[in-house]
């Protein structure tokens, strides 16, 4: 049987419909739009804006902004469609079962692990950064790092990041419970998150230099800078940077099974979510490099940025920035969440097709939520987390997500060939321009990651084809012929 045997699109559509024994349809769209603001604004916007401004687009961030955002609604409109047509867990996954085949799903299947536990894991990371600086530097350095790194303070080695690991605990208890309940804390912590980023906007701007605007690209001192750290290259160099910002928004298509008018509020969790993060990192990131000048990003403005800027620059404002580190606490606290119930939905999807082994798909009995599941998981994503540097399992997670990207773009375009008459509730405009230029944009922004990056995400993918001929092609259930 073929490589690339693909799953008859009426077979997903009635597992979609089959609402009986499955998961329970509870997310109306304000729900889904929350999950994916809660997804997005996390680490991205609150340490790597700096990062990139200081290291490759000074304050071009902006416009790397708007270019990451561009390639990000580009993939968006394409998974708005196939959301609101094919609307079941799993999501990029499950798309590309039935437009691409088997193997390409299970390609894509095991990036999205990529995206989706090593998003939650650098998250995580990021939180017990964040944690620690609010306690005043009270925990000691030993057990809040890696053993990958050592501090250039007091020479301390890293052993294991323990409030990583607390926080993930304390979220996978949480989805265990239910996803309405989950749903429900993510709502509250957007509130906080948004009022936040909204504050800092409307405050910062009344201090912002103008002088820090100029130039607006890192100008080449040393005459051989890399081409993607200056110049209009280097503000390409920055969305490649910042694009871990974005990620998130897919995660709403996960959810795809658990929304209450899928056709309809799918396409409005992800765009909404897509359109109003923009315009919150467009008008974030032209305060932060208006307030503090880029060059300060590189030394003293390297960690906890925003509080940086803050403490420096907007004096009288010294509340802004403990409120801020714990709205920072809250708004990476719901990042971890959906990027977990994200992978653990996917996993859902692969488990039901066989794919993966049926712990994967197994319900509680009283929540209905993929449980054990939920705790394999924390058990994978933990050890990311207590024992892998935080920049290694960001680029990683961008890689996945990129790579992502580029298939479902791929996958409507393919869809509208072989399945020209399907009903699309939601039709992304402009086929083939549209899918593209997203192919173009995301490939071009995993050409400009680090060599280390890629490397190590072309290991991942040979271990899941190992996976892949050994476990999931024999036990595959459409090989079987079952359903
Ligand atoms: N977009 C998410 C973040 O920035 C992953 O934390």
């Amino acid at each position: 049987m073929s490589l690339f045997i693909k799953k008859p699109l009426a077979q997903l559509m009635e597992q979609a419909a089959d609402t009986s024994k499955g998961l329970k349809r509870t997310l109306g769209p304000l729900n889904l739009i929350a999950l994916g603001i809660g997804a997005i604004i996390g680490a991205g916007l609150f340490v790597r804006t700096a990062a990139a401004a200081g290291d490759a687009a000074g304050p071009g961030v902006v416009v790397s902004y708007i270019i990451a955002g561009i390639g990000c609604a580009f993939a968006g409109l394409c998974y708005a469609e196939f959301a609101s047509m094919i609307p079941i867990a799993g999501s990029a996954y499950a798309y590309a079962y039935v437009t691409m085949g088997e193997f390409l799903a299970w390609i894509i299947g095991w990036a999205l692990i990529l995206e989706y536990a090593l998003a939650a894991a650098t998250v995580s990371i990021g939180w017990s950064e964040y944690l620690n600086s609010l306690l005043g530097g009270r925990i000691p350095y030993e057990w809040c790092h890696s053993p990958w790194e050592h501090s250039l303070a007091t020479g301390a080695q890293g052993i294991m990041n323990v409030p990583a690991v607390f926080i993930l605990i304390v979220l996978t208890l949480i989805l265990i419970k239910g996803t309405q309940e989950s749903a429900t804390v993510n709502s509250v912590i957007v509130v906080i998150k948004v009022s936040i980023v909204l504050i800092l906007i409307a405050v910062g701007w009344g201090f912002i230099n103008p002088e820090n605007y100029v130039p607006f690209t890192i100008p080449d001192q040393t005459g051989h800078e890399a081409w993607n750290r200056h110049g209009w290259g280097g503000v390409l160099g920055g969305a490649s940077i910042v694009f871990f910002a974005f990620i998130g928004f897919d995660a709403v298509s996960t959810a795809a099974q658990e929304a209450k008018n899928p056709k309809r509020d799918m396409p409005i969790g992800i765009l909404g979510s897509l359109v109003i993060c923009t315009i919150l990192f467009v008008l974030f990131s032209h305060v932060l490099t208006g307030v503090a000048n880029w060059q300060e990003f590189k030394v003293a403005g390297k960690e906890a940025s925003v509080v940086y800027a803050i403490n420096t620059y907007m004096h009288g404002y010294g509340w802004l920035g403990t409120l801020v580190t714990v709205a920072i606490l809250a708004g990476f606290s719901s990042v971890i969440l959906v990027m977990l119930m994200g992978q653990s939905r996917v996993f859902y999807s692969m488990s039901k097709d066989g794919l993966v082994p049926k712990v994967f798909s197994e319900l509680h009995p009283k929540f209905r939520t993929p449980f054990k599941s939920n705790m394999i998981l924390f058990l994978f994503v933990s050890l990311f987390a207590a024992f892998v540097p935080g920049n290694v399992a960001g680029d990683l997670t961008s890689f996945g997500t990129l790579f992502a990207f580029v298939l479902v773009c791929a996958g409507i375009w393919v869809m509208r060939i072989s399945n020209p008459t399907a009903v699309r509730p939601f039709k992304t405009p402009l086929v083939p321009l549209v899918p593209i230029l997203g192919i173009l944009i995301c490939s071009s922004l995993i050409f400009s990651l680090d060599y280390v990056t890629q490397l190590s995400a072309f290991a991942w993918l040979v271990v899941g084809l190992f996976v892949y001929f050994l476990y999931s092609k024999k036990n595959s259930v459409l090989r079987k012929g079952g359903n």
